[in-house]
């Protein structure tokens, strides 16, 4: 009887395992979203974009509509990292054209947030998971998520995005003792969220720090690095082996640093990161994650094929994960992505 442990078939996870693929696994941040003519006609009929979250057969059905459409070799949960604070109590608004909006909260309100039940207000999003594993092909990934304790509480404390968090960076400053509460309560929270995603049949869990580029480096190290740090052992605590991607967007400089302090599987990287540098210093750690700028799906031709071919050419020889560097934006045009996965897929082919 072969006794031999069974092979992992889905080609993402072996790259995030420590093997070399090519042409890379890919699949696109955002993927699930407006750019999809199928993704609007089912958000118009889900009415709010966090019912289309909450809706376990409708976040399941959004998830799917990009892996029927370009048999990407991951599909991502469809959820998103404020659904944390909105199960904490600090009830989340997404409005047309405006993004998230909360009411913002001070350091001294820290007290109102209620850690307790959050877990099981996101049961939704936890048995969609389950849902959509069913319903994906075997060799397909399924990708988890959440947010960056220092993401969430940037939009926690200013109530939406704006250009450089600055309302979260003062609090941090001001107050660190309460700050470190804050990040320590959504560490936690986190973990507990993150390990009901593996239960219910998440392959990975991407951790999306969306603004850790607008940190210093004293900063960058206590709130991007030390909470990522916690998290990735406190769920690996409770279920051993899990694989970790860490997305530090925008803070390229840090990530060495980052990788040897957290000891995640693969890296996510926008665009700015200069890719000899990618491979010849990170790439003989660990995967690499991205780094395709979305805009060029959005122009198409001859600018894209440039951009893919850049990527494929420096880091395809090391482990790598094809994606973009930032979510696709709403301006995409599908057929671009189509002919993206054809060029990526094709890359094999040549020599
Ligand atoms: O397909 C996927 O990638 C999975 C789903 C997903 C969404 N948001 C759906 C979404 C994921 C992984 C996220 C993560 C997320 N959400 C991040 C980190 C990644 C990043 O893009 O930086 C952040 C910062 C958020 C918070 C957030 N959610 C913002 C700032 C916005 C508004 C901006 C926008 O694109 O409209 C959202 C809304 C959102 N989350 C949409 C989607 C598909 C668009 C909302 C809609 O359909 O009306």
């Amino acid at each position: 009887m072969d006794r031999s442990p069974p092979a992992v078939t889905r080609k993402l996870l072996r790259v995030l395992d420590g093997g070399h693929e090519f042409p890379p696994p890919i699949w696109m941040m955002r993927q699930a979203g407006r750019y999809l003519p199928e993704y609007r006609a089912t958000r118009a009929k889900a009415g709010g974009f966090l019912d289309l979250c909450y809706t376990p057969e409708l976040a399941t059905e959004v998830t799917l509509q990009p892996i029927r459409r370009y048999g990407f070799d991951a599909a991502i949960l469809f959820s998103d990292i404020l659904v944390i604070p909105d199960a904490l109590g600090q009830h989340v608004r997404f409005s047309e054209g405006e993004g998230p909006l909360l009411q913002p909260l001070t350091l001294e309100q820290l007290v109102d947030l209620d850690a307790s039940s959050a877990l099981d207000r996101l049961a939704p999003v936890i048995e969609a998971v389950g849902l959509i594993r069913a319903a994906l092909p075997t060799e397909t990934a399924l990708l988890g998520f959440c947010g960056a304790p220092w993401t969430v509480a940037t939009y926690m404390i200013a109530g939406r995005g704006t250009p450089d968090q600055a309302p979260a960076r003062k609090a941090a400053l001001i107050d660190p003792e309460r700050f470190s509460r804050l990040i320590d309560l959504l560490v936690t929270a986190s973990i507990d969220y993150l390990v009901a995603q593996i239960d219910a049949g998440a392959d990975a869990l991407q951790v999306f720090d969306t603004w850790a580029g607008v940190l210093d480096e004293a900063e960058f190290e206590r709130w991007a690095i030390e909470p990522m740090r916690k998290l990735v052992e406190g769920v690996r605590a409770r279920r051993p082996g899990t694989r970790f991607i860490g997305f530090p967007k925008g803070a390229f400089g840090f990530a060495e640093r980052y990788v040897a302090a957290t000891g995640i599987n693969a890296i996510g990287l926008d665009w700015t990161a200069p890719l000899a540098v990618v491979r010849d210093v990170l790439q003989p750690r660990l995967a690499v994650q991205g780094t395709l700028d979305p805009m060029r799906l959005v122009v198409g031709g001859r600018v894209l094929e440039e951009g893919i071919d850049a990527i494929l050419e420096t880091l395809g020889a090391g482990r790598l994960i094809f994606n973009l560097g930032h979510g696709i934006t709403p301006d995409a045009d599908p057929d671009h992505v189509t002919a993206m996965v054809k060029r990526v897929r094709a890359a094999g082919g040549r020599s």
